[in-house]
């Protein structure tokens, strides 16, 4: 039985959900106890009673301790991916790439301990000095979805501990047993028990709790990673109490091809970001925006592709696995409902639940032990279609086509989301133009929508998110705030503005020459 950790001890028993293996559902991964509302604010309780001595500890030393953290995952790699894909079913190789994102982001806030610079600033006066720290927020709360269920939550983990903040981890419950392993991780690098507390618990009561620690003046920062329905309703939250979350929110992320684009390049990426992770990355392609010169030939040669792909036992070499959890798969079945009469369905033998009556040929393993479905390819796809507004977070994508730049710019910022985007081409003007053009928080040129490097800025704009950015130095304005100080040795009140020492100058004068 797993059960919330809140400074380090066990908290009482709650409503019992059950982790399974979504390949293998007979596997039970672990039972797990759903805290309550009660329990949640507690452990942000516990959190704020922890942070005031992490924060005096110096920053380098908590670098070391993240270190610390990144070397004991590297260490222990290969059982961490193992039961990443036991627990969600990513592939084998995506999960040892997950855990290895740890890694990376460990690496890096390791050194950033002896940086987390601030800056001195001239004063306007003499004998006066100005300066600025950066000081933790205080408390986070970090609210995770179990698509990526220990590399996302890296990216808030080592750098809110490192900038001197106490966390309260709320993972998705059907990644729970995922996210223990984690803390079992940092708390053994070093990471106080306090400063790390870990809450299981479903959404509603977390929300209800979190309501509950803002009120009480528990929390300091939120950072959720999920859907942009909740993420709007926890947006409103923390707005109330006057505060800016971190949201890193749903894509639904286009792909265009110019018509000089690599096809061949382009269906190895749109394969991979469509279909890999089973679709469920919220980096995952959504639409390709295909020139109408080259439509027909990329469909050919995708259709082909995707018709082929490896699917199934994700400890196998597949391209995906299955769905994360029931819940997901319901949510890819109801979005299989907005395939209508205009399309053209390919990329499989049927469309939903793969099956012994609907077979996919060259399924590794028996679909009938887990969450499986067709990966569907669906031409012929109109800017007016739900599946081409909505983010669809499953095995599907879709293909429409386009004459001008302009128009492929408008076609792929239309759903109103803005998180990752890409286009193929080899022309400096046509790249340049797109990345202008384009409200995506993240571009790729030649490179697919998903697989963003752990130390660039990774966020998006409009329904993908607020703006706030995760991952290297862009990281440190959610985790940090900037104090600013000003030092006035003179002796004397020197009054800024109005103390100021002026030095004439002759503006008449000009040049005779
Ligand atoms: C997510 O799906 O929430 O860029 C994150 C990528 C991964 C992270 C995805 N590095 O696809």
């Amino acid at each position: 039985m797993l059960s919330s950790v809140i400074d380090g001890k066990d908290a009482g028993p709650g409503t019992t959900f059950e982790s399974r293996n979504p390949a293998d559902l007979a596997d039970l991964v672990a039972r797990v106890e759903l805290a309550d509302a009660v329990t949640v604010r507690e452990a942000c309780a516990a959190a704020r009673r922890a942070q005031r001595e992490w924060a005096k500890v110096p920053a380098p030393v908590r670098g070391q301790v993240v270190g610390a953290f990144g070397r004991l995952v590297a260490a222990n790699k290969d059982a961490l991916a193992r039961l990443v894909t036991r627990e969600i079913g990513k592939p084998l190789a995506e999960a040892l790439g997950e855990v290895q994102e740890i890694i990376d982001t460990c690496e890096f806030f390791l050194g950033e301990g002896r940086r987390l610079y601030g800056h001195t600033v001239p004063s306007e006066m003499p004998d006066k000095q100005l300066f600025t720290y950066r000081v933790p927020v205080g408390v986070a709360m970090v609210i995770t979805a179990g698509n990526f269920p220990v590399a996302v939550p890296s990216w808030y983990l080592a750098p809110a501990l490192l900038c001197g903040n106490a966390v309260v981890w709320k993972p998705a419950e059907y990644a729970a047993a995922t996210a223990r392993a984690l803390c079992d991780l940092a708390w053994h690098a070093g990471v106080p028990a306090g400063v790390l507390n870990l809450v299981f618990a479903d959404g509603e009561t977390t929300y209800a709790g979190l309501d509950a620690a803002l009120t009480g003046r528990l929390v300091d920062k939120v950072g959720f990673t999920g859907s942009t329905a909740v993420g709007r309703r926890i947006g409103e939250l923390c707005g109330r109490h006057v505060q800016t979350p971190c949201l890193e929110l749903g894509g639904k992320n286009p792909m265009v091809l110019a018509p000089d684009a690599d096809l061949n390049l382009a269906v190895e990426a749109a394969l991979f970001s469509g279909y890999g992770t089973a679709g469920q990355r919220c980096t995952s392609l959504g639409t390709v925006i295909a020139h109408a010169d080259v439509h027909d030939e990329f469909v050919r040669r995708f259709a082909d592709a995707v018709r082929i792909a490896p699917v199934g036992d994700p400890t196998a070499d597949v391209v995906f696995g299955p769905l994360l959890d029931e819940k997901f798969a319901r949510g890819f079945e109801n979005t299989l409902g907005w395939v209508g009469d205009h399309h053209t369905v390919l990329g499989s033998s049927a469309v939903g639940r793969i099956t012994a009556e609907a077979p996919r040929q060259g399924f590794v393993g028996d679909p009938a032990t887990g969450l499986y479905y067709h990966p569907v390819l669906l031409d012929g796809v109109r800017p007016g279609d739900k599946v081409f507004t909505e983010e669809t977070f499953g095995p599907i994508v879709g293909v429409t086509t386009y004459r001008t730049l302009d128009e492929a710019i408008e076609l792929a910022n239309a759903p109103g989301y803005g998180l990752s985007a890409a286009v193929y081409t080899n022309d400096p003007g046509t790249a340049f133009r797109f990345r202008q053009g384009i409200s995506a928080g993240m571009v790729s040129v030649n490179n697919s929508t998903s697989g963003a490097e752990a130390h660039l800025p990774f966020g998006g704009n409009g329904k993908s998110g607020n703006g706030s950015r995760q991952s290297g130095v862009w990281v440190l304005d959610q985790f940090t705030r900037w104090q600013s100080m000003n030092w006035d040795f003179s002796g004397s009140l020197q009054k800024a503005q109005m103390d100021v020492a002026t030095i004439e100058s002759d503006p008449a004068f000009r040049l005779r020459v």
